[in-house]
């Protein structure tokens, strides 16, 4: 069993503020939005609140290019406000974690704005900074948002790199100035009382040395192999670590993409003293890009469980800002929207690894589709519309298929009630609500007992009173396809999870007595469609 601490055990809750509460009807989340909300989020029985970027920021990527560490973006209100809202979550056993996104500023950082205006400037070496090469960019890789990863910048004739949109210049690792500055800024948050840090795409921060081309096919290609999992990656967590984690009792958890089990270890292994955790996306990647296959989901679970038991640790999440909802994608949010939902909490909250949900996951939100690309807010979906119409594609065929990935599907305000915009503002709200408030909303689940709220609620309690649940070995049992079945055992106590990944009724026979499940009863012989149950085992 690895050794206890209060970050495993705790449930984490993502908040994404843009789309929490507006509490004065200007159509944005905000901080004083998020305070009104505490009390139900205390009865859902979370502990951890992550809020997504709050910072001041010109919101080209919503928040996650940063203009000013320091400061409280207007439009989510005060540092006053921030400071209420940390010493409202305390009083009431919340710890609150925030998101640092330094592999990257905004263009509008004082450093960047310093940074472009000469070749010789103390600025210059903060960001990535090349010549082009025979009238093209230095390398040929390819962005997250746009086709090349650089921008030529005319003032002083050269390109620099941004991963992801061109306002968004990665910072150079390479320059211990830089990260200085990134420890001073931890340090400034940690002092005004934050629980610890969500590191945004922080596996991204070493690039490969020398910035070699792909040798791959195309004009531009996404080289992750150059730009994440660096080694040198390690030894910048290794020496935050030392600097300023290892001196406080606080979670820190990695955004970290394109990780094999062993990458996620050795980030996350207490020995190696870089991250509590590593989030786990290949799951989510999965159904998010490729399919709903039940044994491959299994399969890949399955792996990352075994492998990283008493080695490493994970954030797991089914949803996130990034992600499509994962009842509507993998779950069946027609005909089985609650059993799957309520599924998919039975899963989340019973394998090993920190449980982070997303906000409007319990309640049963689901994926939301907007009619035209005005209505598309994110960089990513707009910039690549953009491009593929330049490149003469259809602007319907382009539309379709940019609309297919958005990561908008996640990103609706949250539903609070059946009153106009779901209760979530007075004002016009910033990006579309989608229309099935009406049924699904908070409300509507606190008043039912059988609710997904209350089921899980009911969950998360049952996981911080099941010490198994949080640290015991995951084993996988034998079961047909659809189902995915594994008891996870500590010391004498054993249970068993049954999961019907499927829309069939199966065969199957459980063990035990049941302790929650997402039907009244669990009948003997056969599990309903997408039927969820933990069960002790005797
Ligand atoms: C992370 C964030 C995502 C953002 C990107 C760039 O992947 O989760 O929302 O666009 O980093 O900061």
């Amino acid at each position: 069993m690895s050794k206890r601490a209060w970050w495993k055990e705790a449930v984490a809750y993502q908040i994404y503020p843009k789309s929490f509460y507006d509490s004065n009807g200007d159509g944005v989340g905000d901080l004083p939005g998020i305070i009104a909300k505490l009390d139900v989020l205390k009865t859902l029985g979370v502990d951890v609140l992550w809020l997504t970027p709050v910072y001041a920021s010109p919101e080209v990527d919503n928040g996650y290019d940063i203009s000013d560490y320091q400061a409280i973006n207007p439009r989510f209100g005060t540092m006053t406000d921030f400071e209420h809202l940390l010493a409202e979550a305390h009083r009431r056993g919340l710890k609150v974690i925030m998101d640092l996104v330094v592999n990257h500023t905004s263009d509008q950082h004082p450093w960047f704005v310093e940074s472009r205006q000469s070749r010789d400037n103390p600025y210059r070496d903060y960001y990535i900074w090349r010549d082009g090469k025979e009238g093209r960019e230095p390398n040929n890789w390819g962005g997250h948002f746009t086709q090349s990863a650089w921008s030529f910048d005319a003032a002083t004739g050269q390109y620099y790199l941004h991963i992801f949109s061109p306002q968004q210049p990665d910072l150079n690792w390479e320059n211990p100035v830089v990260r200085q500055e990134v420890r001073r800024i931890i340090e400034w948050w940690l002092d005004k009382g934050i629980d610890g840090f969500r590191l945004d795409a922080i596996n991204l921060i070493a690039k490969a040395p020398g910035l070699p081309d792909n040798r791959g096919e195309g004009r531009y290609i996404f080289s992750i192999e150059h730009f994440c999992n660096q080694p040198r990656f390690h030894d910048y967590m290794q020496e935050l670590n030392r600097a300023v984690f290892a001196r406080h009792d606080m979670l820190t958890v990695g955004e970290c993409a394109d990780l094999k089990v062993e990458d996620a270890i050795a980030v996350s292994a207490p020995e190696r003293g870089e991250l509590n955790m590593a989030f786990l996306f290949e799951h989510t990647d999965y159904y998010n890009m490729v399919g709903k296959d039940a044994q491959k989901l299994k399969e890949i679970l399955t792996r990352w469980q075994q492998g990283l038991h008493g080695r490493g640790w994970a954030g797991i999440a089914f949803n996130n800002h990034d992600q499509p909802r994962v009842v509507s994608c993998f779950g069946d949010d027609s005909h089985y929207r609650v059993e799957s939902a309520k599924l998919f909490a039975t899963l989340l909250l019973t394998l090993e690894g920190t449980p982070f949900l997303f906000q409007g996951e319990e309640i049963g939100m689901t994926n939301a589709v907007y009619a035209t690309i005005e209505e598309y807010n994110d960089v990513q979906t707009v910039n690549l519309y953009r491009e593929w119409v330049a490149a003469g594609e259809d602007p319907q065929a382009a539309f379709e298929a940019v609309r297919a990935t958005s990561r908008d599907r996640g990103r609706s305000p949250y539903h609070w009630s059946a009153a106009p915009n779901a209760g979530f503002t007075t004002g016009r709200p910033w990006i579309g609500v989608n229309p099935n408030y009406i049924d699904i909303n908070l409300e509507a689940n606190l008043a039912d007992p059988d609710s997904i709220f209350h089921y899980y609620r009911k969950m998360i309690a049952l996981r911080k009173a099941t010490p198994a649940l949080i640290y015991g070995e995951f084993i996988p049992q034998e079961a047909p396809t659809q189902l995915y079945v594994y008891q996870r055992v500590h010391a004498d106590q054993r249970y068993q999870i049954v999961l019907n990944l499927s829309d069939e009724t199966v065969e199957y026979v459980c063990a035990g007595r049941r302790l929650i499940g997402n039907y009244p009863e669990t009948e003997k012989q056969r599990l309903q469609p997408y039927e969820a149950g933990v069960f002790a085992l005797e």
